[in-house]
């Protein structure tokens, strides 16, 4: 039988009962935290109506998280776009008085605890930097971190330095199928993990962003040592130090644990493959989990649907309550930003293997044609 996933910890491979009982709902005593939110859009507060019932376990959007967590209010938000600021504060009961188009002006009039930001990653480090200045205690930040190593670099430096908590919108760390996936890799019932590969064709920055985190926590954090890419449109993408468009990437990420993981461009769906020694260990788009030994046994992963916001959010409440460190934190964003960037690097040089840690890094992701995108504000009926 497996555990609840209420009251599981995905981290803890033997699946031992200690988390999130901190979040459970009905206790006064606990302290209600103050969120607002920068950037109200499709994954700031609308997203929902397009991912119902297509992958992502609602609700999915920062806003619809805050709303559903029990120890979370979501208090103001702020947005360039007027319309969209409106029609946040009509969905989620934000007062005009709370709907700011400055986000300077939000975080020093409101000082939430918890800030999320929801914007395009290039806008992204000015926000989150102005609001670890100005006293904001934890941040649900997008993926990717930022778009630059030296952004990275200054965040890291900053959350360090004020004691700031941050989990990074990679929900997949926070699926439990894949905290199941984990845990079979980790029992070792199957042998040691040789590789792993993600199959799916997606751009870095919005897509593979994601893939680099999942492969991370399938390998059990295990740092990374070097990158290898080839990005078919990466003459067209990279323009000296700036990233211009989002680029498609193959390449290799080697860790200090001999696991190699390869990003495998695929049309259609995702999949993960966790090859170990006698079983190969997969998941089939978000919803399926499986093990396939090597004498053709197929053996499902039962997992508990939750949705992976809400247990983002409640992991930086229990960081907040504990003073201890999230989950994810700014360590995995980190990370993350740096095979990312270790990944740009090599196919700047013509493919080269580039060591990790990256030093020296100056790429930055400056895209040339990205807008705002319109929110849905009603669901989305597929045909
Ligand atoms: N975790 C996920 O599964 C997931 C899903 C979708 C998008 N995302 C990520 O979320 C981020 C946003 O994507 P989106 O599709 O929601 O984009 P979007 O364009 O719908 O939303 C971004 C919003 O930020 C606002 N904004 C930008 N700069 C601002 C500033 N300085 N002050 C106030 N508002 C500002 C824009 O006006 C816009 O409304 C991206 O990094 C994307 O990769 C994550």
């Amino acid at each position: 039988m497996p555990l609840s996933h209420q009251t599981r910890d995905p981290f803890d491979p033997k699946g031992i009962v200690r988390a999130y009982a901190h979040t459970r709902a009905g206790d006064s005593l606990m302290k209600q935290y103050r969120a607002a939110l920068v950037g109200v859009g499709r994954m700031g507060a609308f997203i929902d109506n397009e991912v119902a019932g297509r992958g992502p376990n609602l609700p999915y959007s920062h806003s619809a998280g805050y709303e559903a967590c029990d120890r979370t209010e979501l208090i103001a938000g702020a947005d360039m776009r007027a319309d969209v600021l409106e029609k946040f504060g009509e969905r989620y009961g934000v007062p005009l008085e709370r709907q700011y188009t400055d986000f300077r002006q939000m975080i020093v009039t409101e000082q939430p605890d918890i800030l999320s930001i929801a914007t395009q990653p290039h806008q992204r480090a000015e926000v989150a930097l102005f609001a670890i200045e100005n006293g904001v205690k934890a941040l649900y930040v997008e993926k990717p971190l930022c778009a630059s190593m030296v952004e990275a670099n200054a965040l890291l430096e900053a959350c360090e330095k004020r004691g700031v908590v941050l989990n990074m919108g990679t929900n997949r760390r926070w699926h439990p199928g894949y905290a199941d996936m984990r845990a079979a890799i980790a029992s070792g019932d199957y042998g040691r993990l040789v590789a792993l590969t993600i199959n799916h064709r997606g751009t870095l920055f919005n897509t593979q962003s994601h893939w680099i985190d999942t492969l991370r926590v399938l390998n059990g954090d295990a740092e990374a040592i070097w990158a290898q890419a080839y990005m078919a449109n990466g003459p067209e993408s990279i323009h000296g130090d700036d990233v211009v468009d989002d680029p498609y990437t193959e390449g290799l990420i080697a860790f200090e644990n001999d696991v190699i993981a390869h990003l495998v461009a695929r049309p259609g769906g995702h999949s993960f493959h966790a090859f170990c020694e006698t079983a190969e260990i997969v998941a089939l788009g978000d919803n399926r989990f499986e093990i396939r030994t090597a004498d053709g046994e197929v053996t499902e992963i039962p997992y508990e649907p939750v949705s992976s916001t809400v247990r983002l959010i409640e992991d930086l409440v229990g960081a907040l309550d504990s003073g201890g460190v999230p989950k994810g934190g700014i360590d995995a964003a980190y990370k993350n930003a740096e095979i990312l960037f270790a990944l740009l690097e090599s196919e700047k040089r013509a493919g080269a293997r580039v060591a990790i840690p990256l030093v020296d890094s100056t790429l930055a992701f400056r895209p040339a044609n990205l807008g705002p995108r319109q929110p849905k504000y009603e669901p989305v009926v597929k045909a």
